[in-house]
């Protein structure tokens, strides 16, 4: 996509302080999603990323999903969703994980990435990075492989990418 295109969709990402805790600043997609020319140069831009000999997306709850959907359909690739917990009949694994504010859980179904299988986590925000990182540890637990971490916006400043060091990350913003 064109820059002038992605800077647009940039455009429309709103900043919300004090949610959900005092102190923090929400940078909010929804509305970016819901412009249909913003959706698409965004949903392009991060089916750009994906690198070649992928398998698979796995998507992140809740705003990766959508994100990922489309990047799977983009990419001709299908998708695993990566939810929070009591939400998947088999689960194979499961992660507890620290947020900028509070802890979550992530778990993975079962018998759904193989083994060997080179997967792209796709999310909306990077900030800490305990998100994209709980979900590369239930990939790599059930054999599969990160090939990269697609991601839209990147907060600078909240240690995500040092946090991935090891991983190939791909941000398409960074504020
Ligand atoms: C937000 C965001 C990322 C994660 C990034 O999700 O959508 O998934 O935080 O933070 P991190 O890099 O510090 O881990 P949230 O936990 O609010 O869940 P939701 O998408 O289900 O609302």
């Amino acid at each position: 996509p064109a820059s002038a295109d992605l800077a647009a969709a940039f455009a429309l990402i709103r900043e919300i302080p004090d949610f959900p805790e005092p102190g923090v600043l929400f940078r909010d997609i929804g509305p970016l999603l819901a412009d249909a020319a913003a959706f698409r140069t965004v949903v392009d831009a991060l089916a750009g990323t994906v690198p070649d000999r992928v398998d698979l997306v796995v998507a992140l709850e809740a705003r990766g999903f959508l994100l990922g959907a489309a990047v799977g359909y983009a990419r001709n690739l299908g998708v695993v969703a990566v939810r929070k917990p009591g939400k998947l009949p088999m689960v194979a694994h499961r992660v507890d994980y620290a947020l900028e504010y509070g802890s979550a859980t992530f778990e993975l179904s079962d018998q759904i990435v193989a083994p060997g299988q080179r997967v792209v986590v796709v999310d909306d925000v990077l900030a800490t990075g305990g998100t994209v990182r709980a979900a590369c540890e239930l990939v790599e637990h059930v054999g599969g492989e990160v090939a990269a971490v697609s991601v839209v916006l990147e907060l600078a400043g909240l240690g995500g990418r040092d946090r991935l060091a090891d991983r190939d990350v791909r941000t398409l913003l960074t504020v």
